[in-house]
Order: structure tokens, then C-alpha cells, then sequence
């Protein structure tokens, strides 16, 4: 299975470039393209990183921005969508054609800490004050409000007692890095599908070499103190 992505973007892109750099380092060439890079501020990062690269990269007006999206989408042949720190809200008449296609990376563990007006630190603040000691990076299918489709993929974060948004935002950057390819990589080859029910189906394979964070390990003492308790980490 093939998939032309739209990367859509606000930001600096480094999940972008940590989605370039993915689907460079697989053996199959063929099967995942980044064929448009769009994003709400011409002078955003993502479309450097795209523009460096040769992928097409638009910037997009306010028509744009709300139904002349899905003409730009289509135009460019594009099946798969990922929102990468895209800030605007997205038309519904893309998440509607684009059901099970369009996918999200948040840098909390949703339903946590998401929603209108939570992006950027402003996450971190929020995860901060409310005193957790784990926070987290989740990517879930796109729908019609921020934040709140079915989750495909979800990675815990520590938070330490010397965290400020900026440390915290760093490592959960981090982990979105490693959980957003995999996850994006599942969906476009159909091992991760939306339901009619709203349900999702599959999951990703787990980031290599992270034993001590296998999910479906059953957890030991020495393995939570490692994950989230060891002072020296
Ligand atoms: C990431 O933390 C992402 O989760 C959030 O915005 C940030 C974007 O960073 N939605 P970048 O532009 O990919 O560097």
C-alpha cells in the first residue's frame, strides 16, 4: 500500500523533519511520500525544511485555510493528512473526507491537557500546575474538535520535580519524534484503521531498543522505578 502525505504545519517541523528522516531511513522507497508540506505562516520552519528538500510547500491564505483546502489537497493527489504543531482548526469538510486519513500528534497524554487554546508550553504550564508526575505525547485520527479523535498511539513522558514547560516540552518533543512516524507509518499501510464505530483498530509497533518502556511488558518494581522514579535519570 502507498500513501501521498500532506504534512500540515504552523511550527519549526521538527516533527516533520522527523518524518522525512523516517520514511528515508526505510528499505521500501516506494511505498510513503511527504508530497505537500502547507502551513497557515509563510515564514514557518516547516516550510523551509520542505522547500530544502523539493517538496511542494504552500502556504496557505485564508481561503485556504478553511473549505479551499480540500481543492489544494486533492490537486495534489494526497490521501494520507498529518498534522504536525498545526495550530488552526481544520475545515470540516477535510476531516470529513479525510475520515481515518488524518492524524494528529499532541504533546500530552489526551484526553489530558487538550483542546482549544492548549498547544505550544502552554500544555507543559498546564501539566505543570496540575502537579502530574507523568505526562506524555498521544497521536489520534483528526475530527471534527481539537484534540478529541480516537487515539491510535500514546507514549508516557516522566516529569520531574525540576521541570520548567521548556525541559518538559524537550522531552516529550523527544518521544513525538520516535511515536509520530511509527504511528503515521501504521495508518498509511492500513495496520492502524478508524472504524464506522469510531473505533480504532491495530496499533503501531512499539519504537525499538525501549524494553524498559514496553507497554505490554507486565511492569516489575525495578522496571516502574526506572520509568518514572529513578532520581538519576
Ligand atoms: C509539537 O509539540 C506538537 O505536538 C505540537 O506542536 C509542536 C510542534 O513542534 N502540536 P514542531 O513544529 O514539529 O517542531
Amino acid at each position: 500500500m502507498t500513501a501521498r502525505i500532506a504534512v500540515l504545519a504552523s511550527g519549526g517541523g521538527s516533527n516533520l523533519q522527523a518524518i522525512l528522516d523516517y520514511f528515508d531511513a526505510l528499505d521500501d522507497v516506494s511505498a510513503t511520500t511527504v508530497a505537500l508540506v502547507a502551513s497557515d505562516r509563510a515564514a514557518s520552519g516547516a516550510i523551509d525544511r520542505a522547500r530544502t528538500r523539493g517538496i511542494p510547500a504552500v502556504s496557505l491564505d485564508a481561503t485556504q485555510r478553511t473549505g479551499g483546502m480540500v481543492g489544494i489537497l486533492e490537486g495534489h493527489g494526497i490521501e494520507l493528512i498529518a498534522l504536525a504543531g498545526y495550530l488552526r482548526f481544520v475545515p470540516v469538510e477535510v476531516t470529513r473526507q479525510w475520515r481515518g486519513r488524518i492524524v494528529n500528534v499532541h504533546p500530552s497524554l489526551l484526553p489530558s491537557f487538550g483542546g482549544a487554546g492548549m498547544y505550544g508550553l502552554r500544555v507543559h504550564q498546564a501539566v505543570l500546575a496540575a502537579g502530574v508526575r507523568v505526562s506524555g505525547a498521544t497521536v489520534h485520527f483528526v475530527d471534527e474538535e481539537y484534540d478529541r479523535g480516537p487515539i491510535i498511539a500514546q507514549w508516557p513522558v516522566p516529569v520531574t520535580p525540576s521541570d520548567t514547560p521548556g525541559t518538559l516540552a524537550d522531552r516529550v518533543l523527544a518521544v513525538e519524534h520516535v511515536l509520530y512516524p511509527l504511528a503515521l507509518h501504521a495508518v498509511a499501510e492500513g495496520r492502524v484503521t478508524l472504524g464506522d464505530d469510531g473505533r480504532v483498530r491495530g496499533a503501531p509497533e512499539p519504537p525499538a531498543g525501549c524494553a524498559t518502556y514496553s507497554l505490554s511488558a507486565t511492569p516489575t518494581a525495578s522496571s516502574v522505578h526506572e520509568l518514572f522514579l529513578n532520581p538519576n535519570r
